[in-house]
């Protein structure tokens, strides 16, 4: 889970905190002022100065990514020439990111765009920003499947940009999958971004209330599911509490409600030798395990992401022979 910052301190000087009537009262600072003849390097110490006054975490990073977003340019220009003015066009977008990243926007989101698996998605106001630790899911899912040339069925849960579910196609060349989300906006940019990555046709997206709406039996079913406890919301970090979808992230009482619907449903979808992996907060291991089998699943794997904590669980229905995907021999 991410924790909240420090609350952030007004900045002295050209700039002073104000409330933002759209978010409730919310409070953010003031973007620092820039004008079209202000340098490149100029507005990079301002924009510094101004995130790092606002307690965001990178603020030499955001303001480098900004600044060259803005201006249509990558690092290496900036660099070589850094007594540049912005110029009209430039100060008043990079004004606007300021603004918008003091607003407590992350850059994903301000540039509507996120990198996941190595691969450009597209974000938009229904999707989850994809995060690094969701790639366990990707990492541990892929470690059954034994050959990647295997025209394994792959179902996502809760789909939103569509990273699982574009990432393990793009793994494997064969598979074909089913992205499944209940917001009709999330599964518009999941099926632009199985476009942008070419693997549209090997891609199916559906108006689901979980496994409601499905039939059928799958290899791999992936889930990244809302799992923060409704009485975390508020301590999130202001980036996801302001800015991601609250159906992303809402998991009821004890953070569990969606995996208690997902575990119901799961059996009757999965293949034989099939398994269900799902992303799950660092400290819900014991409830999960304690939930699968109540509801006739096993914990084969738990895996970790980078940062050490407890990301994926793979689990299969109880009683059940374990087959490495793709050669249909147990494991
Ligand atoms: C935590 S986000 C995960 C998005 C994406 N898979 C990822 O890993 O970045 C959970 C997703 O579940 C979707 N969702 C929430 N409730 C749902 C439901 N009842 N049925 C289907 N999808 C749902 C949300 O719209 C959201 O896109």
């Amino acid at each position: 889970m991410i924790a909240a910052p420090p609350v952030p301190s007004p900045l002295v000087g050209e700039a002073e905190s104000r409330s933002d009537p759209q978010k409730g009262g919310e409070v953010a600072p003031c973007a620092p002022s820039l004008v079209a003849t202000t340098t490149r390097a100029d507005s990079l110490a301002l924009l510094r100065r101004a995130f790092a006054e606002a307690g965001i975490d990178t603020p030499e990073l955001d303001a480098r990514v900004l600044l060259a977003a803005s201006l249509n340019i990558n690092a290496a220009e900036i660099a070589a020439r850094p007594n540049v003015a912005l110029g009209p066009a430039g100060a008043e977008r990079l004004a606007g990111f300021a603004r918008r990243r003091l607003a407590r926007e992350s850059v994903g989101r301000i540039l509507d765009r996120r990198e996941f698996w190595g691969l450009a998605f597209d974000l938009s106001p229904e999707t989850l920003e994809p995060r690094p630790d969701t790639e366990t899911v990707v990492e541990t899912a892929l470690s059954f499947v034994s050959d990647r040339r295997a025209p394994l069925r792959i179902l996502d849960l809760g789909t939103g940009s569509g990273c699982l579910l574009v990432a393990l196609l793009h793994e494997l060349s064969h598979a074909t999958g089913v992205g499944l989300d209940l917001s009709p906006g999330a599964l518009a940019t999941a099926r632009r971004n199985a476009a942008h990555n070419g693997v549209a046709d090997r891609a199916a997206f559906l108006a689901s209330d979980w496994t409601a709406a499905l039939c059928g039996r799958f290899d791999l079913i992936v889930a990244n599911p809302p799992y923060i406890a409704f009485g975390d919301l508020a301590g999130l970090a202001p980036e996801v509490r302001l800015h991601d979808p609250a159906a992303a992230l809402d998991g009821g009482g004890d953070g569990l409600a969606a995996y208690h619907i997902i575990f119901a449903g799961v059996r009757d979808l999965l293949a034989p030798g099939g398994m269900l992996i799902v992303e799950i907060g660092s400290t819900q291991e014991q409830g999960i395990t304690r939930l699968a089998e109540v509801k006739g699943l096993k914990v084969i794997k738990v895996a970790q992401d980078l940062a050490g904590r407890l990301r994926a669980v793979a689990l299969k229905p109880n009683g059940r022979q374990e087959l490495a995907l793709g050669s249909g021999t147990p494991i």
